[in-house]
């Protein structure tokens, strides 16, 4: 990795990203995207400090995106999940082409709970960040190394290797995101040390700059998650390669997930 990538940590606009899982129905999102954004803008937070984004389940996105609009309410709104394919029988995939015309700029892929639950391998991942590239969406990657494999490996080596595999094929200008989520951390209470989660983004920067290049590194925002809350996320935004969080239960707590968005100040970052 070039050093020049590390250094240029004040152009990266740090990301927020509440990855809402499997909760909260229409009518709850609603109510939890109006809630956050009379919250920071009640606690006087300076929208373009910290990029927010929610990603709801599919079946709320109608309603989130007709709210975002009206409201002209400054988050970004993001998907789980999206189908490697465009359209055609694929029962129950929801296709990019249909996230983007609902005003989705992001999706996240290869969360470790698809990896687990629903096999999703290197190829699938890959084959779904070309998906989202060529439906103008900004994949959120998402690497992680379970229990095991940082006892056998150490933390690195196999979120280097997905990210690795995921990129192949993508050209050095696509806007992307990458998520590090130690699976051990996620929704376990128990996060990765921020020297941890340093350690692992610096390697991760060192992919995107062997991988596609030197700009392409310095440019990509790398996101810490697992078991991110109020308390400990000024600790990780302190890491020069760690550019922002996904965030799983704590987003959805309105008051905490406002409190992680607004990290410098109630902890003087
Ligand atoms: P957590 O989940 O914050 O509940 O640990 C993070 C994630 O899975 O993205």
């Amino acid at each position: 990795m070039s050093s020049s990538a590390t250094q240029n940590r004040s152009s990266r606009t740090p990301l927020i990203a509440g990855n809402w899982k499997m909760n909260l129905d229409h009518l709850q999102a609603v109510a939890t995207v109006q809630k956050l954004h009379w919250t920071l803008k009640d606690a006087g937070h300076e929208t373009g400090s910290v990029q927010v984004a929610v990603f709801p389940p599919f079946t709320d996105i109608r309603s989130v995106q007709t709210l975002i609009d009206a409201d002209k309410i400054p988050f970004e709104l993001g998907a789980q999940d999206l189908s490697a394919y465009d359209s055609g029988a694929y029962t129950g995939e929801v296709s990019g082409a249909f996230l983007a015309k609902l005003g989705v700029g992001l999706v996240i892929i290869g969360h470790s709970e698809r990896r687990a639950y629903h096999h999703e391998g290197d190829d699938v991942v890959g084959a779904k960040v070309k998906a989202a590239l060529k439906h103008g969406l900004t994949p959120v990657i998402c690497v992680g190394e379970t229990a095991e494999d940082l006892e056998r490996f150490g933390g690195s080596a196999v979120p280097v290797s997905q990210l690795e595999k995921a990129l192949e094929g993508v050209p050095a200008s696509a806007d992307i995101v990458v998520a590090y989520e130690p699976v051990w951390a996620i929704g376990s209470g128990q996060a990765a040390t921020p020297a941890q989660a340093q350690e692992v983004a610096a390697a991760l920067r060192g992919v995107l700059a062997r991988v596609l290049d030197d700009d392409a590194a310095a440019r990509t925002r790398i996101l810490y998650g697992g078991s991110v809350k109020s308390s400990n996320i000024a600790s990780f935004m302190r890491e020069p390669d760690v550019d922002g969080a996904l965030v799983g239960g704590a987003s959805l707590v309105v008051d905490e997930f406002a409190a992680i968005v607004r990290y410098q100040k109630h902890v003087g970052v």
